[in-house]
């Protein structure tokens, strides 16, 4: 096992047991992310939904088979070369977007998670994860697809996956965001 994939496991361990939030009274799994620790690229999302409080893995739902489409589309996949992740780590109750005192006491775990994992893009999957780490007054809207440099990491926001199931005329330009990703890969 790596050396990067030792980090996490250590990391996810104690991650399992917070309770730092409120958020921990109504989960039945904490979802910390899966995927590889020697990604170049990981995507982040809001938070779980019921299927993945369910599963303990992240976009295990609709949205997330949506997800790994587009993933497949552009030869990514969880198993073997991203990673990833959420914003908050436990479901925030009927899926209500998650508080800015949760987002803020569940970020340490995603900044541990950066720390070990060092990709080189960071994909924001909608804009709450956006707004987290790109900058606070996103649009996702009119931004998404655009390149952010933040020392030596990438970051792009893309539509999130939900939304294109409620609006699916946004498909093909967010899908022409994960084709530029693939050729931003490339050059890496
Ligand atoms: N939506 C998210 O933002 N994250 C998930 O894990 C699932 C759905």
């Amino acid at each position: 096992m790596s050396e990067k994939q030792e980090k996490l496991d250590e990391l996810k361990k104690q991650c399992l047991s917070c309770e730092k939030c409120g958020l921990c009274r109504g989960r039945h799994n904490v979802v910390f992310g899966v995927g590889s620790a020697n990604a170049d690229v990981m995507f982040i999302g809001e938070g779980p939904g019921e299927q993945e409080d369910i599963k303990g893995e992240p976009f295990v739902g609709k949205a997330g088979i949506l997800l790994d489409k587009m993933l497949t589309a552009i030869d990514l996949n969880r198993n073997e070369n991203i990673y990833i992740a959420n914003i908050v780590k436990c479901r925030p109750p009927q899926n209500r977007d998650p508080l800015p005192e949760e987002q803020e006491l569940c970020l340490p775990w995603l900044r541990q998670q950066f720390a070990i994992i060092r990709p080189k893009v960071i994909v924001c999957l909608g804009r709450i994860a956006a707004a987290k780490i790109i900058k606070p007054d996103i649009r996702i809207t009119r931004e998404h697809g655009t390149i952010f440099r933040k020392g030596n990491v990438i970051m792009i926001p893309v539509l999130h996956p939900a939304a294109l199931l409620r609006n699916p005329k946004d498909k093909p330009a967010a899908f022409q965001d994960f084709l530029n990703l693939q050729e931003l890969l490339d050059t890496l």
